[in-house]
């Protein structure tokens, strides 16, 4: 990706590491914005639509609040039934109309490929903030960022590590975004730890492997993660099942508590979440008694979020170079 300034948002294959660093730097400049040290009014009357089709708290209010830090309005669109998409309007129609009302657009659909579908229609920069079980890019932008911190506050690099993934490996679009994106990286060690039902899918498996990167895949928790630089933990996707009982077959079959984290795991390994994680008893996949454990850095992820919208917002609507041209008092 050569140019941002324009450009949809609508896979990470669109990625190379010279655009992760240019969206990572920006990122970075965002940051007194984001502690409220500094305010920049440089996108001040520009609008973002922000079109949720499916439950989100993370993402729609991270790509909103992301909007507002930098000075522009938010007009929501949340759930199917708000929409006349509930009515057969088409998603082409949907993003010729509301394309002339918004700058740019985050949208999250249920199916897959329905956001590159809209974005066809869209006269507008579109963000794809998850399209049913295929991507979520944003959310793997903001998981390698916090991959690249917590790894490099102890000297290491996303080169050579070792990462985790756990849970429904099969429906959990954030697993299949992130590993696509480690492919731009050498020598990295995959362990897929996911009932054989749930595997990750063979086409993301290929990748992984094309990239000269080793995988290891199996079904059990225990005895898998002693080399894990990186622990990524998934809840079971119930809302991509075909019944509740299906869903209820895999919840609860892996979770990590203060326990088994302390007997299998290295002392330095990263606890990673996209969240929310299911903490219903019958799944709590990642246990409270994790919550002021250091290593777990599932609120640093969240918090990373709005860094990265920002630092997306900035690039697709070309004003990353001009934010301190418009600061203003805090
Ligand atoms: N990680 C994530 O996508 O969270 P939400 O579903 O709350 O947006």
């Amino acid at each position: 990706m050569t140019q941002f300034k324009g450009s949809h948002i609508l896979s990470v294959n669109q990625f190379d590491l010279d655009s992760i660093h240019t969206i990572f730097s920006v990122a970075e400049r965002m940051t007194p914005y984001a502690l409220r040290e500094k305010r920049t009014r440089v996108l001040d009357g520009a609008i973002l639509g922000n079109l949720f089709f499916e439950p989100s708290t993370r993402t729609r209010v991270s790509f909103g609040c992301a909007f507002n830090l930098l000075g522009g309005r938010v007009a929501e669109t949340v759930g199917m039934a708000a929409s006349s998409l509930s009515k057969g309007e088409s998603l082409y129609d949907t993003a010729r109309v509301l394309s002339t009302y918004s700058d740019v657009i985050a949208m999250r659909h249920p199916d897959a490929y329905s956001v590159r579908e809209f974005a066809e229609g869209s006269r507008v920069p579109v963000i794809n903030g998850g399209d049913g079980p295929n991507e979520h890019p944003t959310q793997a932008l903001l998981d390698l960022f916090t991959i690249q911190k917590e790894l490099g506050h102890a000297g290491r690099g996303i080169d050579g590590m070792h990462i985790a993934m756990v849970g429904d490996l099969k429906f959990g679009r954030t697993v299949h975004s992130l590993s696509r994106m480690l492919c731009l990286y050498k020598n990295v060690s995959f362990t897929l730890i996911s009932p054989k039902e749930l595997a990750m899918p063979d086409y993301v498996i290929a990748d992984i492997e094309n990239a000269g990167h080793k995988v290891t895949i199996t079904d059990q928790l225990e005895g898998n993660l002693d080399q894990a630089d990186i622990l990524y933990l998934t809840r079971i996707q119930e809302e991509r099942f075909p019944s509740q009982e299906e869903a209820n077959k895999y919840r609860g079959k892996f979770r990590l508590n203060r326990s088994i984290y302390t007997q299998h795991c290295k002392s330095n390994t990263v606890i990673m979440h996209p969240l929310p994680r299911d903490s219903r008893a019958q799944a709590n996949e990642l246990d409270n008694d994790l919550n002021s454990h250091p290593n777990l850095a599932i609120f640093r992820q969240a918090d990373n979020g709005l860094l990265i919208r920002m630092a997306l917002f900035a690039l697709t609507l070309g004003v990353d170079e001009q934010l301190e041209q418009y600061e203003c008092p805090v």
